[in-house]
């Protein structure tokens, strides 16, 4: 049996070496992320100058036990590099992101960074994304009609909850859906379709977003990095 856990941690320790003085990263989410805080803390301890900006209110609380400096993005609104974790990566490093609810934040904090690194462990990658259920996040008023919409474009969408009867909240104070869709064949085909719907606020298909994905197999880390998608050829 793969060690899950084992390979989180190293794909979250393969991270540092992409981590320099002086730079200005964010800090993802879920419990791969959570490898790497306590261990940048301790390069932080030991001289390493960086700031980091948090994707969540609990990845905050932890870098800040681990003596990591925050900023917000008023602060920081350009960031050299952002660490992050990812339900389901494909070869083309496209994701589906926020299991741990924290998508929003994620992809804005993604989209401020130069560079994105994902950390994973070898079960997250998949040759076609939507065997895990895709988060959307949404406005809490508008909930019951954006899930017919979902519906109406294929998927089996229900409100994700904290605890019987009672919705999970974002940072934000949104809702979340989780949406099935079986297989996702054309990832920025379906974002075009969710995004303009009345009432989404994001969704989790980062898209040209991530440029090198580390990823845990046993005891070694592999690099996948992006490719540019050759041009097409003229005829
Ligand atoms: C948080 O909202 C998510 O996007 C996480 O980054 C993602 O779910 C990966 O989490 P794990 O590292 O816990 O698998």
């Amino acid at each position: 049996m793969p060690d899950r856990e084992h390979e989180k941690k190293l794909a979250a320790a393969a991270s540092l070496e992409h981590i320099e003085s002086g730079m200005t990263i964010g800090l993802g989410t879920g419990s791969t992320a959570e490898y790497l805080i306590p261990l940048l803390g301790r390069r932080i301890g030991r001289g390493l100058k960086v700031r980091a900006v948090p994707t969540s209110r609990r990845t905050a609380e932890l870098a800040q036990e681990c003596g990591i400096p925050l900023n917000t993005l008023q602060e920081c609104p350009r960031l050299d590099l952002t660490v992050d974790g990812a339900d389901e990566v494909d070869g083309r490093l496209q994701l589906i992101k926020g299991g741990g609810g924290a998508l929003l934040r994620e992809k804005i904090v993604a989209s401020a960074s130069r560079r994105m690194i994902v950390i994973v462990d070898a079960s997250k990658l998949v040759r076609m994304l939507g065997a895990f259920p895709l988060p959307v996040e949404v406005v809490p008023f508008g909930w019951p009609v954006v899930k017919r919409r979902l519906e109406e474009i294929g998927a089996q969408a229900s409100l994700r909850r904290s605890q019987p009867g009672e919705a999970f909240v974002s940072d934000e104070g949104n809702n979340i859906l989780d949406c099935r869709f079986q297989s996702i064949p054309d990832p920025p085909r379906l974002a075009s379709k969710i995004g303009p719907i009345a009432g989404v606020v994001e969704h989790g298909l980062f898209i040209d977003r991530c440029d090198l994905a580390l990823v845990g197999r046993g005891d070694q880390v592999e690099k996948l990095a992006r490719r540019e998608q050759p041009p097409l050829a003229l005829t």
